[in-house]
């Protein structure tokens, strides 16, 4: 059997509303593939689950869900334990950019419970269904910034190292599993990602002038997915590879050049 439908089963997708997460789903969907939306904003769900269903003919169960809130997970998998989940993709993140000694403690508490400890566990939580079954795939978003280091986005760049990581060591674990896994690791997306982060439109623009769109960064992991440990785009392999024949500090010396201007953090 070809296409998603091998797996059998849902799909659950994190940051489903918006982005990359509502990319993912609307071509998981497209393979007939039901599916649990995971995300804030309750409406946009909604919305996505309503267009899904009309065009695709799946079930979608649209969920309101802060991952960033002790419990989410844990509570997330209890109120899911009637469905066969074999697909999940944790796409889920946000950032919180500015000089590391200003951060909001708060917010970056958030931040490592929502990019880190949210994909971590909920993995947890739904691979021993996938393994009883001899049947599943685990995505998790990772980011360019998994390779390399981000003056300013001190605890972002941390946070997609980790997943990074995460996902390429549990790789390993079930490369003799029929169960697949793959970390994607996007360079830059037009997506609300920046705006969310106070990001004026024109740094936006700035930044999206060498970007995907979320839809071919959906569409290459899914043709990766059971191919290779990591889904990238040529601008991302490119720097990860500068990154690994440079000296570290040079290469961060190269980001900070890069970024430098583009906005001014402290202002965020
Ligand atoms: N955009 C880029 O250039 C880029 C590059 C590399 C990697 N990435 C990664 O790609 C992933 C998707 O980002 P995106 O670009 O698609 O940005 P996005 O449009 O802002 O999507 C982020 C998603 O995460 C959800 N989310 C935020 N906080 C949450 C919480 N506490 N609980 C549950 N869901 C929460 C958002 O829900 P609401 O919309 O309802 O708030 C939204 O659906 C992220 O992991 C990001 O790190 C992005």
């Amino acid at each position: 059997m070809s296409g998603l439908s091998r797996y059998g089963g849902w799909a659950l997708i994190t940051g489903a509303s918006s982005g990359l997460g509502r990319e993912f789903a609307r071509q998981i969907a497209a393979e007939g593939v039901n599916c649990v939306l995971v995300g804030l904003g309750q409406d946009a769900l909604n919305a996505l689950a309503n267009e899904l269903g009309e065009k695709h003919g799946v079930t979608c169960r649209p969920l309101e869900v802060d991952l960033a809130s002790d419990d989410a997970v844990s509570d997330l998998a209890e109120r899911l334990a009637d469905l066969p989940i074999r697909i999940l993709v944790n796409c889920a993140g946000v950032a919180h950019g500015g000089a590391f000694e200003t951060r909001n403690p708060d917010k970056l508490k958030q931040l490592v419970q929502l990019n880190c400890l949210a994909p971590l566990l909920l993995t947890r939580a739904l691979l021993p269904q996938m393994l009883e079954r001899q049947a599943g795939a685990v995505i998790i978003v990772s980011s360019l910034q998994a390779f390399i280091s981000c003056p300013n986005e001190a605890a972002y760049c941390a946070s997609k190292a980790f997943l990074m990581h995460f996902g390429e060591s549990l790789w390993g674990e079930l490369k003799n599993t029929p169960i697949d896994c793959l970390t994607v690791c996007p360079a830059g997306m037009k997506t609300d990602f920046f705006k969310a982060e106070g990001f004026s439109q024109a740094d936006c623009d700035r930044m999206w002038r060498f970007s995907s769109s979320p839809e071919d960064i959906a569409k290459l992991a899914l043709r990766d997915l059971g191919r290779k440990t990591i889904s990238a785009p040529l601008m991302t392999r490119f720097s990860a590879f500068l990154a690994r024949i440079l000296p570290r500090r040079w290469a961060i010396a190269i980001v900070t050049r890069v970024t430098r201007g583009l906005v001014d953090h402290k202002q965020l």
